[in-house]
Order: C-alpha cells, then structure tokens, then sequence
C-alpha cells in the first residue's frame, strides 16, 4: 500500500504517530512562511502543514503542487495548536507535519473546482465526470447509493428471497416507452430489444416456482428524458408468488421504513405510510403522484361557480369542466406582477387563464376582496368559496375552470410552485403515500383504442370482473403505486395468472389472436402450466436514492448517466460505426444519414 492510514480518519488519537498518506491536493494555502494542503482521498479531508524549519525538501515540494495533484505524504500528526482547530472537520482537531513528500502525478487545472459545490454547466460535468465525482457530495451520494443497495439485498435476503439475474438481450416488453433495439448479426433482419423492465421473465420465474424473487435491474428505456428520467436506469425489481396486494405493501413499508432508519437515520419519515385511492389523490392534489408534506389541498368549487355571472367559470362548467381551487395562505398582498407570474405559469400548464381571488380584508365575505372576477360575484359566493377553502384574511385563492384534466394538471403544478416558494416542504422529511385503486383501463382517443393503467399484465379486480366486456372503463385493476415527496417511486400489481383471461386483456387492448401469440407467446404459454397467483413491484433505485440525499435529479446519484439527449458525454456515445460492421449486421444507413455523418 502506499499509504498507511486514509486521510479522513486520523483523529486526536493518532497524535504523535507517524503515517504516510496519498490523495488529492484539495486546496493550498501559502503563509506564515508554512505551507497547509487539505489532503483528500476517499474518507475525507485532512490538513498537511509543509513547514521548512521540519524539512526544506518536503517545503519545496509543497511550494509546486496545485489543485487535484496526486501526492503522498508522511509525516507525524499532533494535534492542532490551540484555536486553529476546526470542529466543522472530522480531522479537525489535528494536522500532519510533512516531512517528506513526493509528487505521484500532476494535474491540469480542471474546468471547475472540486473543492466546492458551486452549480456547474451540465456538460461540463457529465464530460469530465471523474473530476465532478471526486467532490465529495458526488462521492457521499454513491456511497449512500451503495450502502442502500445492500441493505435491500440483505434485507430482502433475510425475507427468504433470491435474487436472480434476468437476460439484457430480450424481447420487447411494453411498458409504454420505445424500446432500445440490438440487431442480431446471426439472424439478419432480427433484433433483440433491451428490457424496459424484467416484468415477463420475473413472472416466468413464479411459474417456475421461485416464489419470492428480486434483482437490482437495469432497465432500458427510449423516451423523453426529464430530471427524474434516464434511458438506462435500475430497478429494485421484486416477484412473489401465493400473494395479495396487500403482503406487497406490507413489505414495502417495513423496507423503506428499515432503509431509511438504517442508511439514512438523518431523515425522517411519515408512519404509518397514507394509502389513498387514486380518486381520492387525483380530487385533493390533482396528480397520482402528491407530496403530501404539505397541505394546499384542491377543493372543488364547481356547485358554486355554476351559480355566478361569471362567464369563465359558466362555459368550463357548460361543457361539462369543472372548476376548482387552491387556497395559499398569507399570500393575498401579491402585486400585479406576482399575478401575471401566475397566470403566464398557468398558461404554460396548459389551462386557458387562472382567476385569482385575494381576501384582503377582514374576514371572509365582508372583508375586502380583490379580484377580477369580483364584480361577477356576491359577497355570498365570495363567502362560500373563502368558507369551502377555508380561507382566512391574507389568503390568495388560485381557481382554474376548464376541463377537468386541465384543471387538476394545473392546479398541481401551482401547489407544487407555491409550495416551492412559501417553503412548506420539509426537506428532511419522506412522506412515502400509496395509491391503489387504479382503473384498468384508460380510453385514448387519439388511436380510439383502450390502454392499461400499468401494463397489461396487471390483473382486474376479483369484484370487477363482470363488468370486463360491459363496462371495461368501470374495472379497477389490482394495482398499487408507491410516491413520495411529489415522486413516482414505483409501481406493482397482482398479475393475471391464467391464459383465458390474459387472452381476454389483449383483445381488449386491440392486440389479436396471432398479435398476442407472436408479442407474448411465451409467457402466455407458462401460464397454462400451472403458473401461481402472483404479483410483485419495481422500485426506481435512481429515484429512491435521489430522495434519501435530497437531490432534485437522478443524475446526481448515478455516477455516468447521459445528458437530455440520451449521450454519454464522456466516451462521446452513440458514435458512428464501421460499413464493415454494418456490412456484418446486413444494416444500410439511410442515404441523408449517411451523409449527415
Ligand atoms: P414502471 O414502468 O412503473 O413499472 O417502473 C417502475 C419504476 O421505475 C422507475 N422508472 C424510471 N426511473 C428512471 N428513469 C426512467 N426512465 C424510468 N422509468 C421508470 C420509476 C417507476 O416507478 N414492470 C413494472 C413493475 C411491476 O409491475 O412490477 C414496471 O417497470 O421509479
């Protein structure tokens, strides 16, 4: 080894030893005639002081380091002299006196420091990813990453189950994005596609009678990126046979509520976890994926709307929208400008225009009321709604009338923002919700066809089953969702586990007979051999360890993710290939490709 002890570990204890060190020159001051490096490596920092009356030589190298140079050290540590310690480091209360020094390998000047945590241009991060990975927030995040990923392993594998490795080269599997394809050079004109999740093989297991299986998955899907989107990421992905939903919940609350207690005790968590209906989430927050760390509940006001003068609200209703509202309190004082804020945000969510209502006055309904739609409403319905609201004097009322998906996309996104501005979400806090009570099936109208919720191999509601062919956008689908602060953190369900009746679902979802064999012939095969009852959830791993370090994207706890445009950066990928290779795969790049390269 080249070194004997690691930077962060020294303490008061170790005074009077001599160690020998290597890492990172993290930063360097220069005076007094002494020379003081914050040597860092893996564990942390420690502070080297390089003076010439202990040794010129070592001096004279620490008068040509710089930022990020590769040293090693050794030297005795003694503890700091009184009122130079530092109780902010763990090393703080001592200091190595260099005696000898040597450079193992210099470094350019990087293009941002490490040894802060100033915001950096994203390509300038994702291309030297090395050097943003060395700040030590980069570093702690993926350590926590790692610690969490073990303890679900173990804990999962004190709960009896195992964890099994699925195949990358795959068949598609829909799980609504587009899929990574691989073209096969064996079979020419065949591909392969990467897994979008290992939903079919992981139930293919349960009929080959594992049980409880789980594996930490990578999953690959071609879609639109967003903060909390890669086209590659992982799954905590989880199957168990002889089941209800109920069991899947169970676990998952002692897991996470293990996790966080564990790995992440600085947090604290919302016990029991909610479980709210999707009705119930969409009503209240507008989305299936609430924070429920704060309050700003929507509240239906369409009864009251429908009997005002006020044309806005009379048409949503008229054509069949609703009208509901927001009440953000201590917020009634905003200026003009503040409201056209709001108005242009609402706009750009979608809505036509947004109403604002601020009860400037005394109490509710006699009280001052400012408002462009004041003139078209009584004191009376001015009182209802501040009542239905309970609004106090001071609140602003944010209402949306249009249809009502508008109104609820709307609506969350301004509770999301007020939140966000009055500070209402505890950082600290997880406040995992699951919501359950999904309906099977959506209607699009675009392809006049219906879809699933989840994917089509969640299984219908025992209960709703008669209403399959009847009423099919009337059967909720046994189907659970896991959200915290605001996030979508998983999804699961009970799966049909009979051929007939996923039969039955594909023809529903417009796939025919010989569609359905040639897309999922093999799983609908392994249900007809006495497969289980079984069901399972996958847990984005990205996602829930961007939660337990509170960051706001999953790129700052994957250590090589890809930029909005799905590239890597670094290694400069996808990249041109070979004709040969093409040759060899029977590919031929489109005429304008080829000579946009
Ligand atoms: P679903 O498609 O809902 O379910 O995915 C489960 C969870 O995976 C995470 N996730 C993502 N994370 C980062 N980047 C992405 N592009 C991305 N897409 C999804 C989310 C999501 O909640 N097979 C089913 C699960 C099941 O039924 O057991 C599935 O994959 O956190």
């Amino acid at each position: 080894m080249l070194k004997s002890h690691s930077c962060g570990e020294l303490r008061e204890n170790h005074a009077g030893q001599r160690v020998t060190l290597a890492g990172w020159v993290h930063r360097r001051r220069d005076h007094g005639g002494k020379v003081f490096i914050d040597l860092r490596d893996r564990e942390g920092l420690v502070q080297v002081v390089f003076n010439p009356q202990i040794s010129q030589e070592a001096y004279q190298v620490a008068g040509s380091l710089r930022g990020e140079y590769v040293i090693q050290v050794r030297g005795e540590v003694v503890p700091r002299p009184k009122g130079t310690e530092n109780p902010q480091l763990a090393t703080g209360a001592i200091e190595v006196i260099a005696e000898d020094a040597l450079i193992l390998n210099p470094s350019k000047t990087p293009p941002f420091y490490i040894s802060d945590d100033e915001e950096v241009e994203e390509s300038l991060c994702l291309k030297n990813r090395y050097l943003y990975l060395r700040r030590p927030r980069m570093k702690d995040n993926l350590i926590v990453r790692y610690r969490a990923t073990k303890f679900i392993r173990d804990f999962l594998d004190g709960r009896g189950f195992v964890e099994i490795e699925t195949p990358i080269l795959i068949k598609s599997t829909p799980e609504g994005a587009r899929d990574y394809l691989v073209p096969s050079r064996i079979s020419p004109g065949r591909f392969y596609a990467l897994p979008q999740s290992p939903q079919q093989l992981k139930q293919i297991l349960m009929v080959a009678g594992f049980e409880k299986y789980f594996q930490i998955a990578r999953c690959f899907r071609d879609e639109d990126l967003r903060a909390d989107r890669q086209p590659e990421f992982t799954q905590l992905d989880l199957e168990m046979s002889f089941i209800d939903a109920k069991d899947i919940l169970q676990l998952i609350e002692e897991l996470f509520t293990s996790l966080v207690e564990t790995v992440r005790p600085e947090m604290r968590l919302l016990k029991p976890f909610s479980c709210l209906s999707y009705k119930e989430v969409v009503e209240k927050y507008g989305t299936d994926k609430p924070d429920i760390r704060f309050g700003l509940e929507l509240r239906d006001i369409s009864d009251i709307a429908a009997s005002t003068d006020f044309q806005v609200f009379r048409s949503a209703i008229d054509h069949g929208g609703k009208v509901k509202a927001i009440c953000v309190p201590g917020c009634g004082h905003y200026t003009r400008h503040q409201i056209d804020e709001l108005i242009n945000l609402a706009k750009g969510l979608g809505a036509r225009g947004l109403t604002t209502v601020a009860f400037t006055g005394q109490t509710t309904g006699t009280g001052e009321v400012k408002s462009a739609a004041a003139k078209y409403l009584t004191p009376d319905q001015l009182g209802q709604m501040a009542s239905r609201l309970e609004a106090k004097p001071g609140d602003l009322l944010l209402v949306v009338a249009d249809k009502s998906e508008v109104v609820n996309k709307t609506l969350d996104g301004l509770r999301n923002e007020m939140a966000g501005r009055l500070n209402l979400a505890d950082g600290k806090l997880l406040a995992f919700t699951f919501v359950v009570d999904f309906p099977l099936l959506e209607w699009n109208e675009a392809t006049n066809h219906w879809e699933t919720m989840h994917h089509p191999f969640t299984a219908p509601r025992e209960e709703d089953m008669l209403l399959l062919d009847t009423e099919p956008g009337e059967v909720h689908g046994q189907h659970y969702d896991v959200v915290c602060n605001g996030c979508e953190l998983g999804s699961g369900s009970i799966r049909v586990h009979n051929r007939e009746l996923q039969e039955r679902i594909f023809s529903l979802l417009g796939y025919g007979k010989e569609e359905a064999d040639s897309r999922f012939g093999g799983l609908l095969e392994a249900l007809e051999y006495g497969a289980p009852p079984h069901g399972g959830i996958a847990i984005g791993l990205d996602r829930l360890v961007m939660l337990l370090v509170g960051e706001r994207s999953i790129r700052e706890v994957i250590a090589f993710p890809k930029n909005q445009n799905g590239v890597d950066m670094m290694l400069d990928s996808p990249s041109y290939v070979d004709k040969s290779q093409l040759d060899e795969l029977n590919l031929k790049l489109k005429h304008e490709v080829l000579h946009s390269q």
